[in-house]
Order: C-alpha cells, then structure tokens, then sequence
C-alpha cells in the first residue's frame, strides 16, 4: 500500500506547506493581538523561549513519527503500538481537524470578505477604530455574509485538497507562500517608514517585564502547539509524505524559523502602523479587523494596503486550513480504503457543515451559549486549549517514554547522519526536552485551560 501512497515532490515543497500550514491566522491575526495584550518585547521573549524548548522537539518528534510510518495519525500509532489507547490518540487529531478545520474556516471567509470589501471601497473612509468596528459588527453580524463567504473559503481549501499532495498542496503552497511573503515584506517596509513607527518597533524590541506573569507564560506556551500546527497530526501527516532520505531536523527547525520570522514581521507591519496612527496595540481579537482597517483608511494609499494586507490572511488561512482537510482525508483514505476525491467530498462537506453554527455564532445564534461561550468559542477553545496541548504532550510522552529509543535514533537519523555525528549533545539535549520539559510544562498548561490552576 504504500508504495502508490503519495509523496512531495522535492524537500523544498515539503517545507514550503509544511511552513504553509505552520504560517496561518495564528501567526498574522492571534500572535500580534496576543503580543500586544501582554506587554509586547517581554511577552515576545518568553514566546520563543517556549518554540525553542518544546515547540521544536516535540515538531521534531511529529514529524518522525508521520515520516517512519508514512501513515495518518491513527494509522501511525497503529503501526507502532498496536496499542488502543495510542490509536485512540491518534483519533483525536482527526477529530480535532474536523473541528479546527469547521471554525478556522469562517475566519478565513472573513478574510476573503474584507478583500472584497476593500475592492468595493467600504473600508475607506472610518475616522477611528469605533467606526470600523461597527462596519465589522455589521458584517459578522449577518447570517448571509458570514455563511456565503465561509462557504467560498472552504470551496476553495477542498478544491485544493482534492487534486491531491503533489498537485494540490505543494502546488498551491509553492505559489502562495512566495506572494505571503512579498506582501508582507511590502507591508513591513510600509510600516517602518511611517512617521512614528519607531514608537511600534520599541513596543516590539524593548521589554516591559510588568506585564509578564503565569498567565502570559501559559498563554505563550498554548499558541506555540497552535502556531506551529502542532499536537492534532497536521505535521505528522505532512511528514508521512516525506522521503526517507530528507533530513526531519533540519526541516523542523526551517519550518520553526519560517513561522517564527513571519509571525515577527506580522507583528512589526502592525505594530508600526498601529503606533504611528496613536491607537492602541491592546485592542484585542479586534485589533485586525477593526484597528487596521482605521489606520489604512489615513494612511495615502491605504486601500492597496489594506487590499495587501486581508489577501496576505487569506492565503495565510488557507495553506493552514488545507492542511488541516489533509488529516481527515488521509485518515480515510489510509484506513478506510476511500477515494481522494469521495473523502474530501463527503467529509469536508461534513466539516463544512459543522462550520455553519461557528459562523452563524457571530449572528443569529449569538445568545445561544454554554458557560457564557458560542458554539464557536466552544469548539475553538476545546480544539485549541485542550486537544492540541493534550496532542502535544502525548507525543511528547510517545517519543520520550514509549517508541523505543533506539529505534526513535535509527529513524531521526535517516537523512540526518552527519548532523548527529557533528553535534553528538544534540541526542541528549532533545530526549530531556521531550521527556522531562515539555510534559511538565504541557501539563500546567492544560491545567490552566481546564481552570485548575
Ligand atoms: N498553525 C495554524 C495557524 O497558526 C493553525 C493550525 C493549527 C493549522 C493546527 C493546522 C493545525 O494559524
């Protein structure tokens, strides 16, 4: 079977959606409102404290894990353990897809609205941010817009999907990730010479240490398994894809320093304008969809950037977002002997589905909540706080405790002998991180989430 499995074309093309579904909404929407909630530099400083020690083991350790097996998650930890705990872990991950996936893909179809709404001039005449956010009210509070452009968002990520690993997803992510990162460097070079963008990059680089406390620690600690798509098998599965003869190290930390560097650059590019225009870098989920589009509406030329600026998120969601249908479609294929084509069909049709109430969240089912959350806070803060933490530290465990080490060094050194030959303390360094560090620290941070701590 797993000889016609598919298969990246090169090891570029791997990175490149790998890095495609790392680089999404998280980097260019969340880190920047997050960052900017605590504290800017300080809370920057502890963010990459944590990719370092447990965001980049533990994708090392995803990675390997999909690259040995060249399966999905449940078929993976089949293939390892034939254990059905480990296969039921492998479970969650799709289901956690599923519900990623469902309302990942409203917000992507926000983002394609607000191109469109820029093309049609509506986003270029607020005075203030207030303004700009009744426009936003006004928009996420109808049914019909949020449903039709979630509907065009996910149109275009099963599309993608279904013309396959090769065709579809290192196709589209070799020319989709090139125009992110133009835009972005365009953006960056716009915010930078504004007048008054020296305030924003010291608001970035200069740190304010009063602002950081557990909380900040754990919140950064949750978005580096969110940003680098870790802990559901999205990374697993594009690693099942990967030649035997790439070396998983190096990609890891290539894919790490992608996302990292463009998450920095999101935050530059905002932060500059934000600061020139004297408003305020704390704003929140808002600070997208309601601050920018007041600072582009100053700013001479604005609506090209603000046009840049929504087509940049587009493109960032939806190499994540295909990623995201790539779990549940391989799972299916891999183990149930579907069709490419019948799974993206039924069962992104399903997540499609399960999308409708997370857009309708924002409408007319806004008063229906649970514990004071919509559907949509529901399914993202099960997803994300607790299913990707919990992913991530089973990983962790699996590759520290469980998988032989032995055969853990065999496998991680396919393509990467010269690297463990030339940095022998690398072995030691990782393991301790994966058995000791990052299940400690993974653990509060589920605590946190659960509310126990
Ligand atoms: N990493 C993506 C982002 O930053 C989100 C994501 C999570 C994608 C999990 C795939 C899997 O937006």
């Amino acid at each position: 079977m797993t000889q016609n499995r598919e298969a990246w074309g090169s090891r570029f093309g791997f990175i490149l959606a790998a890095a495609g579904s790392a680089v999404g909404l998280g980097n260019i929407w969340k880190f920047p409102y997050i960052a900017g909630e605590n504290g800017g530099a300080a809370f920057i400083f502890i963010y990459l404290i944590c990719i370092a020690i447990i965001g980049f083991p533990v994708l090392i350790g995803e990675i390997l894990i999909g690259r040995t097996t060249q399966k999905n998650p449940v078929g993976a930890f089949a293939a390892l353990t034939h254990s059905k705990l480990w296969i039921s872990i492998g479970f969650l991950g799709v289901i956690a897809g599923f519900m990623i996936l469902s309302f990942y893909s409203v917000i992507g179809g926000w983002t394609i609205g607000y191109v469109v709404e820029t093309l049609r001039g509506s986003l270029s005449h607020f005075h203030n941010p207030e303004e700009a956010g009744e426009l936003f009210d006004a928009l996420s509070g109808s049914a019909v817009w949020t449903l039709g452009y979630h509907t065009l968002f996910f149109a275009l990520v099963m599309g993608i999907v279904i013309r396959g690993v090769q065709g579809g997803i290192e196709r589209s992510s070799k020319i989709m990730m090139p125009v992110l990162v133009s835009i972005l460097v365009i953006l960056m070079i716009r915010g930078v010479t504004l007048d008054g963008a020296s305030e924003g990059l010291a608001f970035l680089w200069v740190p304010d240490w009063s602002k950081i406390n557990a909380q900040a620690v754990l919140i950064a600690l949750g978005h580096a398994f969110f940003t680098l798509s870790l802990g559901m098998g999205a990374m697993l599965t594009y690693g099942s894809y990967m030649s035997k003869r790439d070396n998983v190290v190096t990609s890891a930390a290539q894919i790490v320093f992608l996302d990292t560097l463009i998450a920095i650059m999101a935050g530059v590019a905002i932060f500059t304008a934000v600061f020139a225009s004297g408003l305020d870098p704390a704003a929140g989920p808002g600070l997208i969809f309601q601050t920018l589009p007041a600072v582009f509406s100053n700013m001479p030329g604005g609506v090209y950037f603000s046009l840049l600026f929504f087509l940049l998120l587009a493109i960032a969601a939806l190499t994540s977002a295909i990623s995201l249908l790539e779990v549940v479609v391989a799972y299916f294929v891999d183990e149930q002997g579907w069709t490419r084509k019948g799974a993206v069909l039924i069962f992104g049709g399903s997540i499609f589905l399960l999308g409708i109430p997370s857009a309708l969240s924002f409408n007319i089912m806004a008063d229906v909540t649970l514990f004071d959350k919509t559907f949509f806070d529901i399914v993202d803060f099960t997803a994300s706080n607790i299913l990707l933490p919990f992913g991530g530290l089973m990983i962790a465990i699996f590759v520290g405790w469980i998988w032989s080490r032995t055969a853990v060094m065999t496998a991680v050194k396919e393509g990467a002998e010269t690297l463990f030959e030339t940095y022998p303390w690398f072995e030691g360094i990782w393991f301790l991180f994966l058995k000791f560090i990052a299940p400690v620290l993974i653990t509060l941070v589920l605590l946190n989430s659960l509310g126990i701590i």
